[in-house]
Order: structure tokens, then C-alpha cells, then sequence
């Protein structure tokens, strides 16, 4: 009995053997095949890093293409942090310093709470502007796009 079960093991540690490594001639790089629109990079292998993106300057905001979109950002914004410790835009953009520094003042939606709440420095919810707000660049869509501007801004 105590042999049947031994080899029965033994038979069943060598299919699963023979299904691993057909997993692993089938999916070299651990990705599954996963291909994203800029292109595949398997997980153990670092990609060349895309060029940089040329901000053209003085070009001016681009207008918004429908109501409530996060403005544009129309200038460059290398090197300017924002983290834990500091955020650079505010320091432009802040009400307390856009007048002196020319600057457009974040709206009053940036100081809301979720629940509408209204508070007297940047709502935490806003505080990482480039989650929404990205700067012009000169860069072509990824895939064919045929959004028409809404008649309101048109
Ligand atoms: C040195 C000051 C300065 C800093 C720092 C700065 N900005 Fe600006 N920003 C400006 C000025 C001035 C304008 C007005 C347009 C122009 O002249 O480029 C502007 C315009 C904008 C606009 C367009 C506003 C509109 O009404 O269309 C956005 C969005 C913006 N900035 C976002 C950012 C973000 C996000 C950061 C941080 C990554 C940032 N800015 C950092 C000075 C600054
Ligand atoms: C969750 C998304 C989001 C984040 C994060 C965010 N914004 Fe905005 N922002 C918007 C939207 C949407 C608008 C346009 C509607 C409005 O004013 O709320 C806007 C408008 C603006 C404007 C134009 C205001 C005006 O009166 O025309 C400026 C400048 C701006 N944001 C700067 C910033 C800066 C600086 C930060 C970071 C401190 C930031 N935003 C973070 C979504 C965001």
C-alpha cells in the first residue's frame, strides 16, 4: 500500500513537473503575452526608457474640449516636485501666491472635501496635480480617436 501511494506521488510530481515547464516555454518573460499600447516588456527585463517629451513653450493653452476638464498645463514643469514635503506648484498657484507670481489661482473645488466639505488649504483630494493636470505636448494619440469638442466650447 505504503508503494502504490509512493509511486502514485512520484507520477503526480512529474505531470506537474511537464505542466510547469510548458507554463514557462509558453510564457517566457512572466507577462502572459500582456501587450499594453506601449508595447510588451517582460518583467525581469528593464525597457529603454521613451524620449522625453518636447513641451513646445509659448504655444498657449490649448483649449478644453468639454466642460469641467483639468486645464492643461501650458508651460514646462521639469523638476518641479511634488511630494510629501513640497508641492512647487502651489507656489505659483496657491491663492496666497498666484497674484505676485502671475499665476492662475486653483479653483475653489481644489479646497472641497469629497463630501463637499470646505477647507482653508488644498483638499488632500488635490493636492497631486498632476493626476489630473498633464502638460501640452506635441504627442500623438496612441490609438485612432474621433471625440468632437462638446457644442458648448465649440
Ligand atoms: C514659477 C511659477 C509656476 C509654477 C511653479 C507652476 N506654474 Fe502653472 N502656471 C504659471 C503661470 C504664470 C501660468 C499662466 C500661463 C502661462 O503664462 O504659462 C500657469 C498656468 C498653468 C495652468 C493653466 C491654467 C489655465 O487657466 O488654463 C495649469 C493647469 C498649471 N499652470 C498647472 C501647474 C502645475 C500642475 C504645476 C506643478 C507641476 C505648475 N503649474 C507649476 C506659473 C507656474
Ligand atoms: C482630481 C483632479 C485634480 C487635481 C488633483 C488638481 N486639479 Fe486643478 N483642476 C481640476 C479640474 C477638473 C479643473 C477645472 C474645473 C475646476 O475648476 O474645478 C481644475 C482647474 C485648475 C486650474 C484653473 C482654475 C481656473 O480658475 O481656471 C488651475 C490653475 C489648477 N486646476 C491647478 C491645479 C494645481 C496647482 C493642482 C495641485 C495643487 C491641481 N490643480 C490639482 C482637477 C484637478
Amino acid at each position: 500500500m505504503k508503494r502504490l501511494v509512493l509511486a502514485v506521488m512520484a507520477v503526480g510530481m512529474l505531470v506537474a513537473g511537464a505542466v510547469q515547464s510548458a507554463e514557462e516555454l509558453h510564457n517566457p518573460g512572466g507577462i502572459g503575452g500582456v501587450e499594453s499600447l506601449r508595447g510588451a516588456s517582460e518583467l525581469e527585463a528593464t525597457r529603454a526608457a521613451d524620449a522625453m517629451k518636447r513641451f513646445p513653450r509659448d504655444q498657449g493653452t490649448i483649449d478644453s474640449d468639454y466642460v469641467y476638464q483639468p486645464p492643461l498645463v501650458p508651460h514646462t514643469i521639469r523638476n518641479y516636485e511634488v511630494s510629501l514635503n513640497a508641492n512647487k506648484c502651489l507656489a505659483c498657484h496657491s491663492w496666497k501666491n498666484a497674484n505676485e507670481m502671475g499665476a492662475t489661482k486653483i479653483s475653489v473645488t481644489h479646497y472641497q472635501t469629497r463630501e463637499g466639505q470646505v477647507l482653508s488649504d488644498v483638499s488632500p483630494r488635490r493636492y497631486f496635480c498632476l493626476q489630473c493636470h498633464v502638460p501640452q505636448a506635441d504627442a500623438k494619440p496612441l490609438v485612432e480617436n474621433e471625440f468632437q469638442r462638446v457644442d458648448a466650447l465649440r
